[in-house]
């Protein structure tokens, strides 16, 4: 029998370590493929291999869009780009849930033989972004991403940043990367087919994101508030420009873009937004849902002595301009402790829960006050609300 040798292995102490910097391009635009617009061509960097590209595209920007699937055939094919025949994959969080949809991009690849120097490009919401986003990081470790958001929510927040994620039996996001992608086009031209429901959505992004870093964006949004309700263009692209660059900006200065942490301050609003999502059986939309849990976690920073009763009134009342209806019935099944519980566990850590300073300074607190938080969801629910945003008119 072989003795083991004595040998004392703490002294062996291997420490790997290196840096990976990440640098990517966030551009914005309209008409994409026009044979002029320079946006995409500029971002091919191995035209001398002719690259392989992928173009998959949300049914919904699909059908609202009908001749764009050509347009970008014809777009990069002028560049002299081998394009494959595109893959249109069922829009909203249902491409999320279809566990049949990473199986079918993967045979698409080994098809095709994609490989690490082929791009895919993906055009629609935030879900088949974050899909695709999750299939395109997995296949090879990677295959370079361009992605082309199509919503408000998808040009300000989820199609800007680093995380991508598909559902796994029926729970959210449950399987998912860190991946950032090779490259981000905005194209706004592809908004005018959203209802006005998603339009308006999205805009809670861009006023959590005020809330919590920037004063004077909030203001400006607050000044523009009449022309964000008819979604007037200026005011919509102004919106999601400063929206994406304070979403990129945290992602990059936060030290913790790949949130190991327990803080995220960028999900002001969310512990409850998450879970009015569900109680509503995902009839609310994420941005409509943030919106409301802006609301509640404004009236609690203001009861806790933290803002200020004229900041809390500016903020009721640009929701509520904008047409967000802030008492919604899933309030009624809402409760607040088992909710913040469930946060906790979410994070995997510590209690973490971004209130307000003041418009413009988020800060994170570690407890919450149930008995006011539970009051503060009732003032929603009865018409105190009403009368404090009639008052600031
Ligand atoms: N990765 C991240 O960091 C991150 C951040 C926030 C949200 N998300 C995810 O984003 C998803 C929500 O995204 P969303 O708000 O963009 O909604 P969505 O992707 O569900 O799209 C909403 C609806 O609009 C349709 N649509 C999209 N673009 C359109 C267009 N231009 N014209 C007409 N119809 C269009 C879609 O088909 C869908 O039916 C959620 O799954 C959420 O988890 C991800
Ligand atoms: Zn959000």
């Amino acid at each position: 029998m072989t003795q083991s040798p004595k040998y004392d292995y703490s002294s062996v102490n291997i420490r790997q370590q290196f840096q990976v910097s990440y640098d990517y391009p966030v551009l914005f635009t309209r008409q994409s493929f026009d044979l002029d617009n320079p946006t995409l061509a500029g971002l091919i960097n191995n035209l001398d291999e002719a690259p392989k590209l992928l173009t998959v595209i949300d049914s919904e920007v699909a059908k609202a869009h009908p001749q764009l699937a050509q347009a970008a055939k014809t777009y990069f094919q002028a560049m002299k780009m081998q394009t494959l025949p595109e893959m249109i994959i069922e829009g909203g969080e249902a491409c999320k849930n279809d566990e049949s949809l990473l199986d079918s991009f993967y045979q698409v690849v080994e098809q095709y033989a994609i490989d690490r120097h082929s791009y895919v490009l993906v055009i629609g919401g935030g879900a088949v972004v974050d899909a695709i986003g999750f299939a395109a990081a997995t296949a090879h470790r990677g295959i370079r991403l361009i992605r082309m958001p199509t919503t408000v929510l998808g040009q300000n927040d989820a199609g800007v940043g680093v995380k991508n994620a598909v559902n796994y039996h029926k729970r959210k996001n449950y399987l998912g990367t860190f991946v950032p992608p090779f490259a981000v086009v905005n194209d706004f031209s592809l908004l005018d087919s959203l209802t006005n429901r998603d339009k308006r959505s999205g805009i809670s992004e861009a006023i959590k994101v005020a809330l919590i870093k920037d004063k004077p964006f909030f203001n400006e949004l607050y000044q523009a508030k009449y022309e964000l309700a008819e979604f007037m263009p200026e005011a919509m692209e102004n919106m999601i420009i400063k929206g994406a660059k304070w979403h990129l900006n945290h992602i990059a200065t936060s030290g913790d873009a790949f949130e190991y942490g327990s803080a995220r301050p960028l999900d002001f609003g969310h512990w409850s937004a998450h879970k009015l999502e569900e109680l509503s059986n995902n009839s609310l939309r994420h941005g409509e849902a943030v919106a409301i849990g802006i609301a509640m976690d404004s009236i609690y920073s203001h009861k806790m002595g933290f803002l200020s009763e004229h900041e809390l009134k500016q903020i009721l009342s640009l929701l509520d301009t904008l047409g967000f209806k802030l008492n919604h019935p899933a309030l009624h099944l809402l409760n607040v402790e088992q909710a913040l519980a469930e946060f906790k566990e979410h994070l995997g850590g510590r209690l973490c829960i971004t209130l307000l300073n003041g418009i413009g300074t988020g800060f994170e607190v570690n407890h919450i006050d149930i008995q006011t938080m539970v009051e503060s969801v009732n003032s929603i629910q009865s018409n105190q609300i009403d009368r404090l945003i009639g008052q600031v008119a």
